[in-house]
């Protein structure tokens, strides 16, 4: 545990790098109640560079992070107005993620703590995203919460910080890449979700009667949906874009519902919350929001600047994690397939 002499402003630099986003983020962390201050948060998507070649190479991933990180530290100190010699810790995500983009994000957090003497913090990325609700408190209330983004989709039971049970996964597609994928179904452009939410807006949820399935289980599994807008969609003539893409948008809103309400009365949390980038999702808060007014739930979402992939979740969790008197060893190796919990 922090003995006395620790400081009790913690500023951390955290770098996110496990996919196709670059970010830097420094975070003044308050020990005790007061929460934490974010001084500066920089990212930069590649999802230009990876549009051409219809999906994102690990190679061009990794060569651009390294281009686009050195630029970010500097704005992010120069934004912060703070020396790299007043960090008072290095983060960055070890995994879940691509090998090659993780190595680039950990390998400059390794070298700026040992450079620096500072202490090092790996962070798991879904941990990023499932604290990303509380951002800026103390304090991490036990809850229910759904990760929805384009790689994951899960429930978890929260009992406290570091303290995670998985209770339901996707045995197939994400949600976002159920969005990602009918969205070019569709013919819309990438990242699908954004492009589906907003054509739903003027369309009939109830048009298109589409599979809810698993609905029993605690996984979840959105290939047969997307198989379902594939098979609709040769049949359909006139206008359906609008009804269509509100239609999909509903099922997937459907299933994250019923099993975000089923956990949390299963587990007696009496919190639920959403992160990741589906839950930027406006109809996704809307519904989940009153599904859990209705059973007597309290629901806290991120912030959508929040939801999508940043490094500020990341200082955000190292800083709490540093609070609480974890740390990590510089030897620690990043990992793909990192568990959480
Ligand atoms: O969290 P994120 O940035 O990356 C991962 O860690 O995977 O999430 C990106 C995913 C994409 O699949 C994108 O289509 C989806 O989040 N997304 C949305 C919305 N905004 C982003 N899905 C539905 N509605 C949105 N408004
Ligand atoms: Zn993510």
């Amino acid at each position: 545990m922090r003995d006395a002499s620790t400081p009790l402003d913690m500023t951390v630099l955290a770098l996110e790098t496990s996919c196709d986003e670059t970010a830097v983020a420094i975070l003044r962390g308050r020990n005790g109640h007061s929460g934490s201050e974010l001084l500066a948060s920089e990212v930069a998507s590649q999802v230009a560079e990876h549009e051409k070649f219809g999906g994102v190479v690990p190679e061009v991933a990794s060569r651009n992070h390294l281009v686009h990180a050195l630029r970010l530290l500097e704005r992010a100190t120069h934004a912060a107005k703070i020396d790299m010699s007043e960090v008072d810790a290095f983060a960055a995500t070890s995994g879940p993620g691509l090998a090659s983009s993780l190595m680039i994000g950990a390998s400059i957090a390794k070298g700026l703590a040992i450079g620096f003497g500072k202490p090092y913090l790996a962070i798991n990325h879904l941990e990023g995203h499932l604290l990303s609700p509380f951002f800026g408190e103390p304090e991490i209330k036990s809850n229910v919460s759904l990760i929805v983004s384009g790689g994951h989709t899960m429930s978890i039971f929260v009992r406290a910080l570091g303290d995670y049970r998985i209770i339901g996964r996707t045995v197939d597609d994400a949600a976002g890449e159920a969005f990602d994928k009918v969205a070019k179904l569709l013919g819309f452009g990438y990242p699908g979700g954004p492009e589906i939410e907003k054509h739903a807006r003027h369309g009939d949820p109830k048009r298109f009667d589409l599979p809810r399935s698993m609905l029993d289980s605690e996984n979840f599994s959105f290939s047969g949906l997307k198989t379902a807008v594939r098979y609709l969609l040769p049949n359909l003539k006139g206008d359906f874009l609008a009804d269509l893409s509100a239609s999909f948008q509903q099922a997937i809103v459907d299933v994250l519902v019923r099993k975000a309400i089923a956990a949390a009365e299963k587990y007696d949390v009496d919190l639920v919350t959403v992160s990741g980038g589906v839950s930027c999702n406006q109809e996704l808060r809307k519904q989940l929001r009153e599904a859990c007014k209705r059973e007597g739930l309290d629901f806290k979402s991120a912030e959508p600047w929040l939801c999508t992939d940043n490094a500020a979740m990341i200082a955000f969790a190292a800083s709490l994690r540093l609070q609480n008197g974890f740390e990590s060893k510089v030897t620690e190796e990043i990992d793909p397939n990192l568990a959480l919990g």
